[in-house]
C-alpha cells in the first residue's frame, strides 16, 4: 500500500465511523443536523483521524478507541473550517470542493452548525466507548480543549486576524502557524499515547513529530494557496496575499519555503525513527504532503 493509498482508505474508513456518529434530522431543530452532516461529509483528507489511528496503533491502543477520538477530531476541524469560512472571517464560497454550509444553508445555520460540531467532540470524547478509565477519558477531554482553545487554534485564528495590522516576521508567523494548525496536529498525534497511557517520552516524541509536521502542513497549504488550482485545493486560491497575510512562503519565496518544507519533513522523521518500520507512514507524511503541494 502506497502512503496515498493508506491514506485513502482510512480516509473511507472514518467517513463511515462519522456517518455512524453523527446526528440524522429530526424534529424542527433537524436544520442544524443537515448542515453538521453537509459540512462533515463534504470530504476532506482526514489527515488528522489518519494521525490519531497511526500513533493508536504505534502503541497498540484498540482501534474502535481511537476511531472515535479521530471522528471526535475531524469534527472540531470541521467547526473550524465553518466558522473560518464565514463572511466575517475569510467570507469564502467554497470548502472542499462544495459550496461552503453558510452558502449551501444560511449564515445563522453555519454558526449553529459549526458550535454544534465543536460540542459532540467533547460527547464523543466523554462517552465511555472512547476509553473505560474516566482518567483518560478526562485527559483526552482537557487535550482537546487546550488544543482547540485561546492558547491553540482559537488564538491562532485570532493572530491571523490580526496579522495584516502588525508585520510578522518568521519568528511570528511559525507561532500563529503553531496555534492555528499546529495545536490540532499535535492532540491527534498525541491522542494514540493517551489512550494507550504511554511513557511521558512518548509524549515528547510525538510532540517533536507534531511540531515539524504541522509546520511543514501548513507550508504545504500555503504553497498551494499561492501556485495551486481551485480545482486541486477545492477551495479558493490567492487568498493569503490578497489579504496581506504573511505566511513563511511570503517570506522565504516558493523556492526557500519548499526548502524548508523539506527540511521539516526529514526532521519529523527522525522524531519517530526510534520506533523503526511501525512508525513508516507517519514519518512518511510530511514529504507527502510536501508533494502534493509541488
Ligand atoms: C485546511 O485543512 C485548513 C487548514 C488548517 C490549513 P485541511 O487541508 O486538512 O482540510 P481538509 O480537512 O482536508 O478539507
Ligand atoms: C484556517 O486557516 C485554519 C483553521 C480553520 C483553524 P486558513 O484560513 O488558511 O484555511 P483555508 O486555507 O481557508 O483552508
Ligand atoms: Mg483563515
Ligand atoms: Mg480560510
Ligand atoms: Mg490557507
Amino acid at each position: 500500500l502506497t502512503l496515498a493509498e493508506a491514506v485513502r482508505q482510512t480516509a473511507a474508513e472514518v467517513d463511515r465511523a462519522l456517518d455512524a456518529l453523527l446526528p440524522h434530522p429530526h424534529g424542527f431543530h433537524g436544520r442544524v443536523q443537515e448542515a453538521m452532516r453537509y459540512a462533515v461529509q463534504a470530504g476532506g483528507k482526514r489527515l488528522r483521524p489518519f494521525l490519531v489511528l497511526e500513533t493508536a496503533a504505534l502503541f497498540g491502543a484498540p482501534r474502535d478507541r481511537a476511531m472515535r477520538v479521530a471522528c471526535a477530531i475531524e469534527c472540531l476541524h470541521t467547526y473550524s473550517l465553518v466558522h473560518d469560512d464565514l463572511p466575517a472571517m475569510d467570507d469564502d464560497d467554497l470548502r472542499r470542493g462544495r459550496p461552503t454550509t453558510h452558502r449551501q444553508f444560511d449564515e445563522a445555520t453555519a454558526i449553529l452548525a459549526g458550535d454544534a460540531l465543536l460540542t459532540i467532540a467533547f460527547e464523543i470524547l466523554a462517552d465511555e466507548a472512547t476509553h473505560p478509565d474516566g482518567a483518560v477519558r478526562a485527559a483526552l477531554v482537557m487535550d482537546l480543549a487546550r488544543a482547540g482553545g485561546h492558547e491553540g487554534m482559537i488564538g491562532g485564528q485570532m493572530m491571523d486576524i490580526e496579522a495584516p495590522n502588525h508585520d510578522f516576521g518568521a519568528k511570528e508567523v511559525i507561532e500563529l502557524q503553531a496555534r492555528k494548525t499546529g495545536a490540532l496536529f499535535e492532540f491527534s498525534c498525541q491522542a494514540g499515547a493517551r489512550l494507550a497511557q504511554a511513557a511521558p517520552q512518548d509524549f515528547e516524541n510525538l510532540r517533536a513529530y507534531a511540531r515539524d509536521m504541522g509546520l511543514a502542513f501548513q507550508i504545504a497549504d500555503d504553497l498551494i494557496d499561492v501556485i495551486g488550482t481551485v480545482e486541486q485545493a477545492g477551495k479558493a486560491v490567492g487568498k493569503d496575499q490578497e489579504a496581506g497575510k504573511a505566511t513563511l512562503v511570503s517570506i522565504y519565496g516558493v523556492e526557500g519555503a519548499k526548502a524548508e518544507c523539506a527540511r521539516l519533513a526529514e526532521s519529523a522523521r527522525q522524531a519517530v525513527a526510534g520506533y523503526g518500520p511501525r512508525a513508516e507512514r507517519l514519518a512518511g507524511l510530511p514529504a507527502f504532503l510536501l508533494d502534493r503541494a509541488s
